[in-house]
């Protein structure tokens, strides 16, 4: 079957599209006939060697899936071969067919399709754990989220305004600020024009904003965290510009207010009954048309480097997803 590889940590022009053997589900694991494999900015960073997991030689990136369960392992009494699912897998998903753990996939709500399906897992669950389980978000809260029209930031502006918030979007064109403003947000913040700082307090007034969303870090998290409430959560979700800020702690101890970190990966570890729950709730709410996962792009198996590309040059709006069947 077809993959592609990673075979040394690199960037995008170093994966290869190769032949490797029919993968065999391990205890407690199914294969899957991958439909489609959602693609995600950690992918620009696993197979460069940069993301906190570094799976040995060779491996395929894609860390979340959809498709058809192929085959069966011992212990496994939920699945069988014919079931539609979706899921995560870190990464191993752009090829044919790959093994995971059944406690990682759930069934696929009736009228949900792959591509959808794909780019829902890790991306809208990531949103889902920040609003819900950190930052605990009410109805009538301002919410700001940077970086709003990439995957996890798109997420958030649609789960944010179905938990009743009023959603500032804040992204760097204005091509990218239309589009979330298309997908619910309220109001918009061109960052690269103008001052942060200076635009929350135009936008979010005297009281400041209650709940930042920050999957981009660099320059903009300070003056985030600046432009809070009282008893604001300014939530760390990663640092897609790439360098990791510091922050005087004076400013969390003015605020009343509360740093948090987001680790998907790990909420889903720790509690897996809870995750299972939250996925199927997503899947649902996309399938009634609640969530868009919108997907800016699909692609073949043999372009996914043009695609980890893209996401590397920030240049995605929504998701991009690869066919490997293709
Ligand atoms: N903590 C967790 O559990 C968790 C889970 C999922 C993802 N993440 C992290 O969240 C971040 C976003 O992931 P994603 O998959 O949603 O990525 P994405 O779709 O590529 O979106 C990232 C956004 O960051 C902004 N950005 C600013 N500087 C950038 C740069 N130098 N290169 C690329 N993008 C830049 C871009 O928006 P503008 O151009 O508008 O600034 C872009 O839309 C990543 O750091 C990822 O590792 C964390």
């Amino acid at each position: 079957m077809k993959a592609i590889l990673c075979q040394h940590f690199g960037g995008p022009d170093d994966l290869v599209l190769a032949d490797v053997p029919e993968p065999v589900a391990g205890s407690g694991e199914v294969v899957v006939e991958v439909a489609a494999a959602g693609l995600n900015f950690f992918d620009t960073l696993i197979i460069a060697g940069k993301y906190q997991t570094k799976p040995p030689f060779p491996f395929s990136p894609g860390g979340e899936f959809a498709g058809t369960v192929v085959g069966i392992g011992p212990d496994v009494s939920e699945f069988k071969p014919g079931d539609r699912v979706m899921g995560y897998t870190n990464f191993n998903a752009a090829r044919q067919r790959t093994t995971v753990s059944a406690k990682q996939i759930v069934k696929i709500a009736g009228r949900l399709d792959f591509d959808r399906a794909a780019a829902l897992t890790i991306t809208y669950g990531t949103a889902y754990h920040a609003l819900k389980h950190r930052a605990r978000l009410k109805s009538g809260e301002t919410l700001a989220v940077l970086g709003a029209s990439g995957g996890v930031g798109l997420a958030t502006v649609e789960i944010g305004r179905i938990m009743g918030a009023r959603v500032i979007a804040c992204a760097s064109t204005d091509d990218k600020l239309a589009f979330a403003r298309a997908h619910g947000a309220d109001e918009v913040i061109n960052y690269d024009r103008e001052n942060l700082r200076d635009a929350f307090k135009r936008v979010a007034g005297a009281h400041g904003v209650d709940v930042v969303f920050d999957p981009v870090g660099g320059p903009y998290s300070e003056p985030a965290v600046r432009s809070l409430a009282w008893e604001g959560r300014h939530l760390v979700v990663g640092f897609a510009a790439g360098e990791i800020p510091k922050l005087p702690l004076n400013l969390v101890l003015l605020k009343n207010c509360a740093v948090m970190g987001v680790f998907w990966g790990a909420w889903v570890r720790n509690a897996p009954a809870d995750y299972k729950a939250a996925l199927a709730e997503l899947a649902r709410w996309c399938a009634e048309g609640k969530l868009s996962c919108h997907i800016q792009q699909i692609y073949p198996l043999a372009d996914t480097p043009k695609a980890i590309k893209a996401l590397a040059d920030r240049k995605v709006m929504g998701k991009l997803v690869v066919h490997p069947g293709e």
